[in-house]
């Protein structure tokens, strides 16, 4: 028998007992979902951060245990960077229209993102990133590359985010990246890299007023066969005035499916823009399936559309394809739990 007679050693391997379940417990849903703790960012009140940066910067290294910054209404005009050894930051706001990041660099691509996360395990809702260089568009700025947000880390997501720019506003650049309800929004390559990404129910919004010719909505990066990137849009819609390519392949193994989305009549019939690939096509999978509006299947789309299987389908469009392991079950914020 395992209890003995003396209460007190009863007691002490209960309690040995009881802590070594809450251990595996917590091991087992994560570590990080047993702690948290929350930070106030505000122009308002005392007692607050005034910037995000400062608040992210308050987060030590090497953090285990999910934060939350949650960011009052406000535009913040700063440049924001979460840097890699600081994961299991939830950056929250009051509403993507309410909240905002507002930052104007441009030309140079790694320098002018207004928002950086480099570190796995992050989460973003109801916030939104902008780059003001060509936003709104002013005919007497010049178009340049000016990003948005550049995700790099591994298991981030955003949850009713804005990513709002010209040209090249959302680099979606390296990890697995899941968006739910976002809404994105410029003309040329505005959404691009190397980003192995499922956009679940977001809106894409072209702004063709910006170009003399049509726009790009994808540039994907994937860089060779084996490399698991691609951009899934699964229940998007796509709306804006002008014209535009649903994508051209920014490397030569691009990857962009389209998926139950709704287009409004401005893709280019053509669809697809071979860009980089004009001498190899067969190599790029660019893909439409159960799309809807007037935008979609026209009978001009180029020919070497991909056709893709049953299981092809099931493949990218079920949430495996970012997520075998669950991990966006175990960030603190999930479609599940709101
Ligand atoms: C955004 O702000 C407006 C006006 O203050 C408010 O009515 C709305 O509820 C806010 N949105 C969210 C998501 O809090
Ligand atoms: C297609 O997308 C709509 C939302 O736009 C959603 O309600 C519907 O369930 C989706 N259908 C499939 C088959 O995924």
């Amino acid at each position: 028998m395992l209890l003995g007679k003396c209460f007190l050693c009863n007691l002490w391997l209960l309690m040995f007992i009881a802590i070594a379940i809450i251990n595996c417990e917590a091991w087992r849903i994560g570590r990080a979902a047993t702690h948290w703790r929350t930070i106030y960012v505000g122009h308002s009140g005392s007692g607050k951060f005034t910037s995000i940066q400062t608040a992210i910067d308050s987060v030590p290294s090497n953090n285990d245990n999910w934060v939350r910054i949650y960011v009052e209404a406000g535009v913040y005009r700063e440049q924001v960077k979460v840097p890699r050894d600081k994961q299991f930051i939830e950056l929250t706001g009051k509403g993507k229209w309410n909240t905002s990041v507002v930052w104007n660099a441009c030309e140079r691509l790694d320098t002018s993102a207004t928002f950086t996360v480099y570190a796995d395990n992050f989460v973003a809702r109801d916030i939104s990133f902008v780059n003001s260089h060509n936003y709104p568009w002013n005919p007497r700025v010049p178009r340049k590359p000016a990003v948005a947000a550049l995700i790099e880390g591994d298991k981030n997501s955003f949850y009713r985010c804005g990513f709002v720019g010209l040209q090249d506003t959302l680099w979606d650049s390296v990890g697995r990246h899941y968006f739910h309800r976002c809404s994105i929004v410029g003309a040329v390559d505005f959404i691009f890299g190397a980003g192995q990404s499922i956009y679940e129910g977001c809106v894409i919004s072209f702004n063709g007023a910006a170009l003399q010719g049509p726009g790009y909505i994808t540039a994907q990066a994937r860089g060779d066969e084996k490399d698991p990137s691609g951009f899934v849009f699964k229940d998007c819609v796509v709306v804006g005035t002008g014209w535009t390519y649903l994508g051209r392949p920014w490397r030569p193994y691009a990857r962009v499916i389209f998926y139950n989305s709704t287009f409004s009549g401005i893709i280019v019939p053509a669809g697809w823009d071979p860009w980089i690939a004009s001498s190899n096509v067969n190599n790029l999978v660019f893909a439409e399936k159960f799309c809807h509006g007037p935008g979609s299947y026209s009978r001009d789309r180029i020919k070497w559309e991909s056709r893709l299987n049953e299981d092809q389908l099931q493949e990218f469009t079920s949430i495996s394809y970012i997520d075998n392991e669950g991990w966006i079950g175990r960030q603190p914020f999930n479609m599940l739990a709101d």
